[in-house]
């Protein structure tokens, strides 16, 4: 499969994230973009690795976004939990900017626990 249409970059603002739910070749996946302090775009799961809660509801602080339930922290580049009490981290999807249109491959997940 291929990027899909999340939403548009005017969408999302500096700091801040958006939920959006993209059709996978494994079905509905919640994924959350967010755009970093810098201005840059990531999109990440939507569901705390501890909780299951929705990450687009947490704060930006620089590369990482919060959990609003407990307080981890994972990096929006890589989806690592940076904090507890979550310790697994969330996938991460590419993000590619086409004009306006951000697009999301959520069959491509980079997963960081392969690495660690
Ligand atoms: S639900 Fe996210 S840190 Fe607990």
């Amino acid at each position: 499969m291929s990027a899909r249409q999340a939403c548009l970059a005017s969408d999302v603002a500096v700091g801040q994230a958006v939920r959006v739910e993209l059709t996978g070749e494994r079905g509905p996946i919640p994924v959350a973009v967010v755009r970093d302090d810098d201005g840059d775009l990531h999109a990440i799961s939507d569901l705390c690795s501890h909780g299951a809660v929705s990450l687009s509801d947490g704060e930006v602080e620089g590369y990482t976004i919060e959990c609003w339930l407990h307080g981890s922290r994972f990096d929006l580049r890589t989806g690592a939990a940076l904090g507890l009490p979550a310790t697994r981290p969330v996938p991460v999807y590419p993000v590619t900017v086409d004009g306006e249109h951000v697009l999301v491959d959520v069959d491509a997940v980079h997963r960081p626990s392969e690495e660690n």
